[in-house]
């Protein structure tokens, strides 16, 4: 499974990207507006730090405004991909948006139904929300694995990003039911390094060469 961070802020971006721990970004309209930066200055400069793909999501709510957005998301950076909302008129606009050789990122799925919908447009990736799930009780995970069996039954190529990822679980949750991706906010991919185990360890390593050979 590959990592990609949920963020907008670049310098958590460049934090992650130089550990060689990311393959990607995405964004959403809160994440931008929570940067309070020019969203075209922040994807440049998230551009400029990965090599990989980068999620820009449009803000109209028709297809015609979503397709006229995408088509300028796109020319952005070759690794842009558009993120679009699942709704009918995000089919539509991904349907064309693929016609056209342009990428695509279906968000806000919280169903198999939705990522079935999806994939069939041609996305090239679809985000069911593990964590919004799993807020309202629903096991976001379950539905992850679900969409993984349904893609592999029907051979699609659409790739899963699991999204919203809150905890640890999830994270790893993920990984054991066949998300091609998990994308993870900065705290959450921090907290996955540590163990209290590890650090106990290198303070016993530490100790036991210092009481032998000194500091
Ligand atoms: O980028 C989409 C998704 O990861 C948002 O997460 O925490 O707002 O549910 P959250």
């Amino acid at each position: 499974m590959k990592l990609f961070i949920d963020t907008a802020n670049v310098e958590h971006i460049r934090e992650m990207a130089d550990l060689g721990i990311i393959s990607g970004v995405t964004t959403n309209p809160t994440l931008i507006a929570k940067e309070g930066r020019d969203f075209l200055e922040v994807i440049k400069e998230i551009a400029s730090i990965v090599d990989g793909p980068i999620s820009g999501e449009v803000i109209s709510l028709e297809a015609s405004g979503m397709v006229k957005e995408g088509i300028e998301i796109s020319k952005i950076h070759k690794n842009m991909i558009v993120k679009i909302p699942m709704t009918e008129q995000g089919i539509k606009a991904t349907k064309e948006l693929t016609r056209l050789g342009i990428k695509t990122n279906v968000t806000l799925v919280f169903s198999v139904n939705q990522a079935l919908l999806a994939a069939t447009a041609g996305a090239t990736y679809v985000s069911p929300f593990v964590g919004r799930l799993e807020d309202t009780l629903h096991d976001g995970i379950q539905v992850v694995s679900d969409i993984r069996n349904m893609f592999d039954t029907y051979g699609f190529d659409t790739e899963i990003i699991s999204a919203s990822i809150r905890t640890q679980k999830q994270l790893s949750d993920s990984a054991l039911v066949g998300a091609h991706v998990a994308t993870v906010p900065y705290a959450v991919l921090k907290k996955a390094f540590t163990h209290p185990l590890t650090k106990n360890g290198i303070e016993a390593f530490m100790k036991d060469w210092e009481e032998t050979f000194g500091k």
